[in-house]
């Protein structure tokens, strides 16, 4: 699918003080949980339903309703850039299970003439995924989009059953990255807060914000 934008008001904000050069590492880290929080309420709004639940409120009983899934999200944590980000994504889906991998780029190795890194897995440990799954990869930067594309290979192998829905989302993606996932995975739905215009020749993301994982840890 074409990439969809969150476009609620606050993660453009959030994204903004991130970006700037002055956020240091606990304003960098703060902001990138809170981007999770909401992205994670976005994916909700735009991809759960909800079903009526009788309540019992202090005084009366009436009916409310409730989000349908919750208990069936699986989260997908890319050391190291996404633990921040994934914190928050925990505040909207509580009773996520969560799979970590930790996926780098060969920055030695440097871009070969597809544009693409090669992508070294030091470690994964990732639950079962069945179709009652809503699965979302977070990694808040999607560059070159192979980092994503090793992760995606990874997580599908792991899945029993195809997930009911598929969410990679970032918070910052380059073009090139999206149209890489895109042809590699059609069935993942591409969540991002911006696309921004270009990759530069070490392939980091302009605008950007920078690196995600060194601006958060150090
Ligand atoms: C960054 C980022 C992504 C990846 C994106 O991680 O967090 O995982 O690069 O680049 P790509 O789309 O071109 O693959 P990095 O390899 O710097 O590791 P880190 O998170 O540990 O800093």
């Amino acid at each position: 699918d074409q990439a969809k934008l969150v476009t609620h008001a606050l993660a453009k904000d959030t994204l903004s003080q991130i970006r700037d050069v002055e956020t240091e590492q606990v304003g960098f880290r703060k902001g990138l949980v809170k981007l999770g929080r909401i992205c994670g309420y976005e994916i909700i709004d735009g991809a759960m339903e909800t079903e009526y639940v009788p309540v019992e409120t202090p005084l009366t009983e009436t009916t409310g309703e409730r989000v349908k899934g919750l208990d069936d999200v699986v989260i997908i944590n890319v050391l190291r850039a996404a633990t921040p980000f994934v914190e928050g994504l925990l505040k909207a889906f509580p009773r996520a299970k969560q799979g970590v991998i930790s996926a780098g780029r060969d920055e030695e190795a440097g871009m070969d003439e597809e544009g693409a890194f090669p992508i070294s897995v030091d470690y994964k440990k990732l639950p079962e995924i069945t179709d009652d799954d809503t699965v979302v990869v977070a990694d808040p930067m999607l560059a070159t989009g192979s980092t994503m594309c090793t992760v995606l290979e990874h997580v599908l192998e792991a899945a029993i059953e195809d997930p009911e829905d598929l969410f990679v989302l970032s918070a910052v993606s380059a073009p090139e990255g999206l149209v890489r996932v895109n042809e590699e995975y059609p069935e993942a739905d591409l969540l991002t807060v911006s696309i921004d215009d270009e990759l530069n020749e070490e392939g980091f993301i302009v605008p950007g914000l920078g690196d995600a994982g060194d601006r958060s840890f150090r």
